[in-house]
């Protein structure tokens, strides 16, 4: 009989092998329950832009290459910049024998807290004569952001829209998402004249529902350097009133932007004259450089009247309660530095003497960047550059140039065409104009 061949073995794929080592490596490891948090449940977010910028900033391996995205200070060595006066309160705080490393209290250190709340609203304000503003230290200008947010979101009674600049902070969007508010926006810019679009502004307050939530800048706006003139400000507040909007400042730049405090801190003190209620989210990282220790604070203000003091104590028994669920008391740290500084009129003054010069500089920088984009004869005009304000200028170069500065040039932005002007120095300055004015020839 003839032999008759074996059966040739079974075709065998890659997934059954997968399905035979995984029923085996269940039968030594025993059953688990299936996974809830799957690649299909939860979605890979994109990276955040201006992180995703500053990573690829330091990957880039060229000499040539230059900073302009994230906001933080420089010196004219394109390097990080410690404050004289922020060295000198550290050193006597690392020197101070009654230093621990205790708890702060839920609100923050209380010499900080106050100090702060006089540096924004004035040592002689009504709101602090009257016993009606109430101020927590937070985890910097953001933190300030969401503890207001939350608490409009718990406590407003009507939960209205909060309005938002277009363009504003790109933060701003997250955080009010987060906490449950909805949105809207405000025009801000002017695409044509690279200035405040006043009037569109106006219009939108005046449109928007009685009693709606408006985020304002405070100075040296951000991404634009666009601020309102202090004219324009009084008529933001008169629509803002007769419309009964409820103002909710952020302000991340007081004294960097002009140098003054005063001056930076004007739009607030005004609403406050004018008896608005209203919140503050108070950033000290740029004005002290400490952008790692997350120094901020943040300040409600209640309307002037009988009650209001006894209803600014009850919102700051629910913001310490608030605050307490979400990071128990805040960081000793920056707040020791700032408080140190703020409470000394010594190293006041020389904090005032730092913030001029950090303006000035940067606003030599507007000067620079101006005057070489015009000798080039660079097609647009430029004058904006010179006229916004703080850490950043909106060039308006559109988001294909962007691109090709960067790919081709090694400068490094946000496609929105932001530009922080820390980010420039005598050593790139050249470079930065001869690189715009080629981008815009070849794109024009
Ligand atoms: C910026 O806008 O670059 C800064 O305020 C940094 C930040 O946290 O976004």
């Amino acid at each position: 009989m003839a032999q008759q061949n074996p059966p040739p073995p079974p075709p065998f794929s890659l997934s059954s092998v997968r399905d035979r080592l995984s029923s085996l490596s269940t039968h030594i490891m025993g059953a688990s329950n299936p996974s809830v948090f799957t690649a299909a449940t939860v979605a890979a977010a994109p990276e955040d832009p201006l992180f995703g910028l500053m990573k690829a900033y330091r990957e880039d391996p060229s000499d040539k290459k230059v900073d302009l995205g994230i906001g933080a200070y420089r010196d004219n060595n394109a390097k990080p910049w410690i404050l004289p006066v922020v060295k000198k309160a550290d050193d006597a705080i690392h020197k101070d024998p009654s230093l621990n490393h205790e708890y702060l209290s839920i609100g923050g250190l209380p010499d900080f807290t106050s100090a702060a709340q006089k540096l924004i609203v004035g040592a002689t304000s009504p709101a602090i004569q009257e016993k009606r503003i109430c101020s927590l230290q937070t985890i910097s200008g953001t933190g300030a952001v969401h503890l207001g947010g939350l608490f409009l979101s718990k406590f407003h009674p009507q939960k209205p829209t909060i309005y938002l600049s277009n363009p504003t902070w790109a933060n701003h969007n997250q955080i009010f998402t987060n906490v449950g508010l909805s949105l809207a926006n405000y025009p801000y810019f002017s695409k044509e004249t690279k200035g405040l679009d006043f009037d569109g502004m106006l219009q939108a307050l005046r449109t928007a529902p009685n009693g709606s939530i408006i985020l304002l800048h405070a100075c040296a706006h951000n991404p634009t350097g666009v601020d309102p003139s202090q004219d324009q400000w009084r008529e933001i507040a008169a629509v803002m009133r007769e419309r009964q909007h409820f103002p909710f400042f952020d302000t991340a730049y007081q004294g960097f932007a002009s140098g003054d405090l005063v001056r930076d801190s004007w739009a607030i003190r005004y609403f406050v004259e004018q008896g608005f209620e209203l919140c503050v989210a108070q950033s000290f990282a740029k004005n002290f450089g400490l952008y790692g220790e997350r120094t901020g604070a943040f300040h409600f203000i209640s309307a002037p009247g009988a009650d209001a003091s006894t209803a600014n104590s009850h919102i700051a028994s629910q913001l310490a309660i608030l605050q307490r669920s979400e990071i128990s008391n805040p960081p000793a740290y920056g707040a020791r530095i700032a408080s140190r500084v703020l409470n000394d009129p010594t190293l006041f003054a020389e904090w005032e003497d730092d913030l001029r010069t950090m303006s000035g500089r940067i606003q030599e920088m507007r000067t620079g960047l101006r005057e070489r984009l015009e000798a080039k004869g660079t097609p647009g005009s430029w004058d904006h550059i010179t006229s916004q304000i703080g850490m950043f200028s909106f060039t308006g170069l559109s988001e294909t140039q962007v691109k090709i500065l960067r790919d081709k040039w090694h400068v490094y932005m946000t496609k929105n065409g932001r530009i922080s002007m820390a980010g420039l120095n005598t050593n790139n300055l050249d470079y930065f104009a001869e690189a715009v004015d080629s981008v815009v020839r070849e794109t024009a």
